[in-house]
């Protein structure tokens, strides 16, 4: 019995120390016109392949890396759903960039990681969509616009 039980945990300590090793997941995403910065990684954990599959109840890591081709002293997030062509907003827990990893104000020619969560509520249809994610400057101009696929499922 106690030898089972030590087998076990091991096997589970290994398998939670490869997921840590694991954790972070650069994707393949799309360029949605990033005009004032250069998109370098998007990381969404876990996401191990695309479609990214977003279960209800669960929170996804966001975390993207780019260089910066503006200075803002804000920055501001927009999330979308693009659903059959129809961009839909989406929530996420906090919109300002500024207070999302970013220390502004953001400064031309730098490296920052954008550094959010993408919660994903019970009451979303199980359904494929296209996640977009916009931050932009204090002109209004896309620091970063990247777009994947992902399937919400229960
Ligand atoms: C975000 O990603 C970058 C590049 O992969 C990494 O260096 C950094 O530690 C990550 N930050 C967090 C909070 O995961």
């Amino acid at each position: 019995m106690m030898a089972m039980e030590t087998v076990r945990c091991g096997l589970l300590a290994a398998l939670l120390a490869l997921g840590a090793l694991c954790g972070a997941q650069p994707v393949k995403f799309k360029d949605c016109g990033s005009a004032a910065g250069k998109i370098i990684i998007v990381d969404i954990t876990p996401c191990p392949s695309l479609p990214c599959v977003l279960r209800k109840g669960q929170s996804y890591a966001v975390n993207v890396t780019f260089s910066s081709k503006t200075s803002s002293q804000t920055s501001l997030a927009a999330v979308h759903g693009i659903v059959s062509g129809i961009p839909i907003p989406f929530n996420i827990p906090n919109d300002d960039g500024c207070k999302s990893g970013i220390q502004c104000p953001i400064r031309n020619n730098q490296n920052y990681h954008y550094i959010n969560s993408l919660p994903v509520k019970m009451e979303y249809p199980s359904i494929k969509l296209v996640v977009e994610w916009e931050l932009k400057d204090e002109n209004d101009k896309d620091i970063f616009c990247w777009r994947i696929p992902v399937q919400i499922s229960s």
